[in-house]
This record gives C-alpha cells, structure tokens and sequence, in this order.
C-alpha cells in the first residue's frame, strides 16, 4: 500500500526549475532508494516533499496516507508523520539532543515514563550513549551526525522517513549499523526512502525499488539490481 505519492512534482528553487514531472509511490514497510548524479535534485525533491519554503512547488502533488499536504507547513507535515533526515543536518545550540527528542517524542504521543526508557535504548542502538546529553550535533563528527538523525527516527517511527544520504562520510562499521537501524525502522511499519550514492549500504538493507532521478525526473525505476548496475558502469550504463 502506499503510504506516500507524488504526482507529476515540479518544483523550482530560486525561480530554477529543478524537478520537472516527478511521480513516484512509497509502501508502508519497506525500503526504497533514490539514487542519481549530483545537482540531479534528490535533496531538492527531499526538501520539497518536507515542505522547505525555498522549494516552490509549481506543478503537481503530494499525498500522504491518502492526504493532500502540497500545501501544508513543514510542521504539520512532520505530525501527520513524513520526517527528513539531513544530507547536512544543522548544528542547533542551546538545544540538547535529549530535550529535543523528548519534546518531539511527546508531540507524537509518547508519555515521558516511555521517552525515559526508550531514549537510552535508542542511544545504545546507534552508538551513541555519549552524545546523549550534547546540544543537537553542535560539534559532532560527521558520522556522528548522520547517527543523531537516524535516532531521531528511529525514536520517532514516523509514517514516512526521507533519509538524504545517511552513508556519507560514515565508516564502514557505521554503515552497518545505520543499514541495521533503518531495516528495523522499516520493519516498524515505516516506510523509508534512501538517497544515496553507494550500492554499499543497500548490500546490508535491500530496497524493494530503486529509482534513478536524472535531470529533474525518475529516469529509471527497478529492483536492487538497478544500483548495482550504476556501481558497476555509472549512470550511463543503466540509461535506456
Ligand atoms: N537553495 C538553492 N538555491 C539555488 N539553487 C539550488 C538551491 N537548492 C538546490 N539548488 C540547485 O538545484 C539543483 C539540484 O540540487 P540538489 O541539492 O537537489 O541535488 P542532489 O541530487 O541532491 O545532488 P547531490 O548528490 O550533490 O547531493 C542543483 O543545480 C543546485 O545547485
Ligand atoms: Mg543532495
């Protein structure tokens, strides 16, 4: 069943077309992955479905559990339940990792006896338990950044998780352990998208569908084979 559409999406950023006619459908539970050349619009198509004010949407809509939220606020967006994890998450101070998790845990409907025994699991899971009382990635490394968003996730379990290359820059123990977290969020009934340019985390989270986004539209669609092929020959290779 799909959870999230897209029809016909174009978008523009700064008077810039970008996506010009994207249609596309995740299913609850399972993995999919967005993958293409840089510049080719994954983050812009991520930040438009989230409801980036920069990222006009010219043409076209975006449904969610049967819902219309083209035209919705990025926070009621975030509570029906579409989430965006960062390609280049913000460092927020002042604001601690923990207290903003237990805030948006409660807005979500968690009670605060749940939040206090989930969050430490949930530290524990990505390896975090020392980061767990720090401002919001203020002075985080890299992969530790790409972790803390996971968490949030995973802690939140959202009906739709965009997750903008969580594999960049992240060792290759790291990789493992997000591919890891992101089968169980999807196993949670989440459905997940991941942009990325490595076949390498699908390896250890096999997606369902792989899209191709090239020049503003789905250029390919097809099952895992499809980011092996462009590991193995680019994007050239797999174009028809
Ligand atoms: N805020 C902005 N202002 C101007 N141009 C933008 C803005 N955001 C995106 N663009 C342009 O839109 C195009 C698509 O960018 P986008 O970040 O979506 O690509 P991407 O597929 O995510 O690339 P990468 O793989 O490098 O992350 C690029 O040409 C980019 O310069
Ligand atoms: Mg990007």
């Amino acid at each position: 069943m799909a959870i999230l559409e897209t029809h016909d999406l174009h978008v523009s950023v700064a008077g810039q077309p970008i996506l010009r006619g994207v249609s596309l459908a995740l299913e609850k539970g399972k993995v999919h992955a967005l993958m293409g050349p840089n510049g080719s619009g994954k983050s812009t198509l991520a930040f438009a479905l989230a409801g980036h004010p920069a990222y006009r949407i010219d043409q076209g809509k975006i449904v969610l559990a049967g819902e219309d939220i083209t035209d919705l606020p990025p926070h009621e967006r975030a509570k029906k339940g579409l989430f965006l994890a960062f390609q280049y998450p913000p460092e927020v101070e002042g604001v601690r990792l923990r207290e903003f998790m237990r805030l948006a845990c409660g807005d979500q409907g968690h009670g605060f006896c749940e939040f206090r025994d989930l969050y430490p699991r949930a530290l524990k899971r990505l390896a975090m338990e020392e980061l767990g009382d720090r401002e919001l990635n203020v002075g985080f490394s890299g992969g530790e950044k790409k972790r803390s968003e996971l968490l949030q996730a995973w802690l939140l379990k959202p009906k739709v998780a965009l997750l903008d290359e969580p594999d960049s820059g992240v060792d290759v123990d790291a990789v493992r352990l997000i591919a890891d977290a992101i089968r169980e969020l999807a196993e949670s009934g989440t459905a997940v998208l991941i942009i990325t340019h490595y076949p390498r985390i699908l390896e250890h989270v096999a997606p369902a569908r792989v899209f191709v986004l090239e020049e503003g539209r789905i250029s390919q669609e097809g099952g895992p084979e499809l980011a092996q092929a462009i590991e193995a020959g680019g994007f050239k290779a797999v174009r028809r």
